[in-house]
C-alpha cells in the first residue's frame, strides 16, 4: 500500500492554485453539513481503491492496481473524466460522462428521454439526442386529428428541464441535439441559436451526409424528406442550406456540423445499430442508451529530457486502459437499459490532454508540419498500446459480448472494448493537471477563465516555466502581455520563442482543423476541438473550416468566433 500522508504532501505541492480552488468548489467530498471532507490525496485514493476493487472479480492483484491508479492520478499523469472523480465510493457511483438517449416519434418515447435525461444531469453526466425522427412541425397528429409541434419545441423543453436540474449544483447540464439534414425543419434548427435566450444548455450540430456534402460541391438540390412517412416533402438548394449553416455559426458559434457517414463507415458495431448522434461536446458517436467513460493522460509529464518519453507513455496508456476498463464494472448505472447496453460492447475513451504543453516543452510550433507529424505519432502509438492492452484484457477477462458481430473480430483474437480511445475537452480536468487543454493551442499566455460564476487569472504555466528556463521571464514582461495575452508584438523575443507561443486566435483557422484530423486518424471515437477564430473572422473562413474539416475525414466540426457569444468560458485579458 501507499503512504497516504507522504501522498498527500506531495500532491498538495504539485497542485496549482487554480487547481486546488476547483478541486474544493466542486470534486471533494462534503459532510451532512456541506463542509469540505477530504483532501485532494484521500480523493484519489477513495477513486483508486474503488476502481481497482472490480481486479479481484478477475484474481488480479488488486493493492498492485490501486497503487498504480493511485499514483498516474496523484502525479497528474491521467485523470479519469469529472464524474469518476466526483462520485465513485459515493452512494450514486455515476462514472460516465457521456451518454445517448433515442427520441422516437411519440410522446412517450419523448417524455421518457426527458427523464432519463433528468437522471443523467442529476449524475453528473451530459446527454446527446438526435431529433431526426420526430415528424416535422406542422405534420398531422393521428390521435387527436391536431398538428405536430416539431423537434425544435420539443427540444425546448429537455433545454429548460436542463436548467432547473443543474447537475446537483456542480456543473452546468449539457445536451448535444442533432438534426439531419433532411429533416423538413432544417431551416428553423440552423438558425435555433439566433435567439440567444434560446436551446443555451445544447450544442447544436446538423447531421449531414456524404450525398449532401457532394450536392453541395456540386450546386444540386436535395429532398428533405419526413421522417413519419418516408415521402419527400421539397427538395432544397444544397448550397443554400450550406451557407446558411456557416452563416449562423459564424454569427452564434452554432451549428456544428456531424459527418454521419464517415462516423459510420468507422463504427465497428455497424451490424447493430446506426449511430445519429454523439455526446454533448462530439467527441463520442454512440449508439441510444450507450455511455462512455472517459479518461486524458497529460502529455506534458511524458517529457523528458526535451524528447518524448516513450516507454512512460506506453506505461501510463496500460494503466489508463485498464483503469476505464474496470469504471465500466464499478458503474452504477442511472437506468438498466444503460448498465446493458454500455457492457454490451464496453466502449471507452483514452485520451490526452495537454498536447499544445508538450509542443512547447519539445520546442515545436503547433501550427507547422513538424506540429501535425508529432501530433500523428503520439496518437498512433497511444492507439496501438490501447488495442494492445484491450487485446491483453480481452484474452483475460474476455472479450466484450458484441466482440463477434462487430469488424474487430476480423483483426484481432480478443478485444476487451469496442472502442478505446476519445480526444475529450478536458475543460475542467486540464486546470487539475494544471495543462493546456485538450490538443488545443493555448488560448492565451495570460487569461480569465470563468467557471461556475468564478474568475481566475492565470498566466499560462508552461509559458511560465519555459520563459524562466530561457531567462527572458520578467515581471515587465508579463505585466506587458497581461493585457493581449499575446507574446507577438514584444520585442526581444526569439521568433522562434514567437512560434511556440503563438495562440489559439493568432493561429491559421485550417491549422486548426489539419490538427484535428491529424489526432481523428488515430483515434477510432472522435476528437472534441474547437477552432477559435479571431471577432473580425467571416462567413467565408467557416465555410473554409467546414468544407476542410469533411475533406479531411473528420467526424464532425465545431468553430467559435471570439466574442460571438454574450458569455463565454474563456476570456483574454487582465483580473480587473
Ligand atoms: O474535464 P471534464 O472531465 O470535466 O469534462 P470535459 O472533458 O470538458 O467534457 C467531457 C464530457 O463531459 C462532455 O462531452 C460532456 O459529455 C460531459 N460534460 C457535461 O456533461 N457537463 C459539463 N458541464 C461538462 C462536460
Amino acid at each position: 500500500g501507499f503512504c497516504m500522508d507522504k501522498g498527500n504532501s506531495t500532491i498538495e505541492s504539485r497542485l496549482s492554485a487554480n487547481g486546488k480552488t476547483l478541486l474544493e468548489k466542486r470534486y471533494l467530498l462534503r459532510d451532512a453539513e456541506g463542509k469540505v471532507a477530504e483532501e485532494p490525496g484521500e480523493l484519489f485514493a477513495r477513486v483508486a481503491k474503488t476502481i481497482a476493487r472490480v481486479d479481484s472479480r478477475y484474481g488480479y492483484d488488486v493493492e498492485k492496481t490501486e497503487d498504480d491508479f493511485y499514483q498516474v492520478m496523484a502525479d497528474l499523469e491521467f485523470l479519469p473524466n469529472s464524474p469518476t472523480l466526483m462520485n465513485a465510493g459515493t452512494e450514486l457511483g455515476q462514472l460516465s460522462a457521456c451518454f445517448v438517449l433515442p427520441v422516437e416519434d411519440s410522446l412517450k418515447s419523448i417524455f421518457k428521454s426527458l427523464q432519463d435525461m433528468s437522471l443523467i444531469h442529476q449524475s453528473g453526466g451530459g446527454t446527446g439526442f438526435s431529433f431526426s425522427n420526430l415528424r416535422p412541425k406542422g405534420d398531422i397528429v393521428g390521435s387527436t386529428n391536431g398538428v405536430a409541434s416539431g423537434p425544435l419545441s420539443f427540444m425546448t423543453i429537455f433545454d429548460k428541464a436542463t436548467d432547473v436540474i443543474k447537475q446537483g449544483g456542480r456543473r452546468r447540464g449539457a445536451n448535444m441535439g442533432v438534426l439531419r439534414v433532411d429533416h423538413p425543419d432544417i431551416i428553423e434548427f440552423i438558425r435555433a441559436k439566433e435567439d440567444e435566450e434560446l436551446l443555451r444548455n445544447f450544442n447544436l450540430s446538423v447531421g449531414v451526409t456524404d450525398e449532401f456534402m457532394e450536392a453541395v460541391s456540386q450546386d444540386r438540390d436535395y429532398a428533405l424528406i419526413n421522417p413519419r412517412t418516408g415521402k419527400i416533402e421539397k427538395r432544397l438548394k444544397a448550397k443554400d442550406v450550406f451557407d446558411r449553416i456557416v452563416t449562423c455559426a459564424c454569427r452564434t458559434g452554432d451549428p456544428g456540423l456531424l459527418f454521419l457517414d464517415e462516423i459510420n463507415r468507422r463504427h465497428p458495431l455497424s451490424t447493430i445499430g446506426t449511430i445519429e448522434s454523439t455526446n454533448p461536446c462530439g467527441e463520442v458517436p454512440l449508439l441510444p442508451y450507450e455511455s462512455c467513460n472517459l479518461g486524458s493522460i497529460n502529455l506534458a509529464q511524458m517529457v523528458k529530457e526535451g524528447a518524448i518519453d516513450w516507454e512512460k507513455l506506453k506505461q501510463t496508456v496500460h494503466t489508463g486502459v485498464h483503469f476505464l476498463d474496470n469504471v465500466i464494472d464499478a458503474n452504477k448505472y442511472p437506468l438498466p437499459q444503460i448498465g446493458q447496453r454500455t457492457k454490451q460492447n464496453r466502449k471507452i475513451g483514452l485520451g490526452v490532454m495537454g498536447f499544445a504543453a508538450m509542443l512547447a516543452r519539445l520546442g515545436i510550433p503547433y501550427d507547422c508540419r513538424e506540429g501535425i507529424a508529432t501530433a500523428e505519432k503520439v496518437m498512433k502509438f497511444t492507439q496501438d498500446e490501447s488495442v494492445q492492452k484491450s487485446v491483453e484484457l480481452g484474452e483475460q477477462r474476455g472479450s466484450f459480448p458484441n466482440f463477434h458481430r462487430s469488424a474487430l473480430a476480423r483483426d484481432y483474437p480478443a478485444m476487451r472494448n469496442a472502442t478505446v480511445n476519445t480526444v475529450a475537452p478536458t475543460g475542467s480536468l486540464s486546470i487539475i493537471a494544471n495543462t493546456t487543454s485538450g490538443i488545443e493551442p493555448m488560448f492565451a499566455l495570460t487569461y480569465r477563465r470563468n467557471v461556475m460564476g468564478t474568475r481566475l487569472t492565470e498566466i499560462d504555466p508552461v509559458f511560465e516555466e519555459i520563459a524562466r528556463k530561457h531567462g527572458f521571464y520578467s515581471s515587465q514582461l508579463m505585466e506587458e502581455i497581461a493585457g493581449t495575452g499575446s507574446l507577438q508584438t514584444s520585442p526581444n523575443i526569439p521568433e522562434q520563442t514567437r512560434r511556440i507561443f503563438a495562440t489559439a486566435l493568432e493561429i491559421q483557422p485550417r491549422w486548426h482543423v489539419r490538427m484535428q484530423a491529424a489526432f481523428q486518424k488515430h483515434v477510432d471515437n472522435a476528437v472534441a476541438k474547437t477552432v477559435n477564430l479571431p471577432h473580425e473572422a467571416t462567413v467565408e473562413d467557416f465555410r473554409e473550416v467546414y468544407m476542410l474539416a469533411y475533406r479531411l475525414k473528420c467526424k464532425g466540426i465545431a468553430a467559435y468566433r471570439y466574442g460571438s457569444k454574450a458569455e463565454q468560458v474563456l476570456e483574454i485579458g487582465n483580473a480587473g
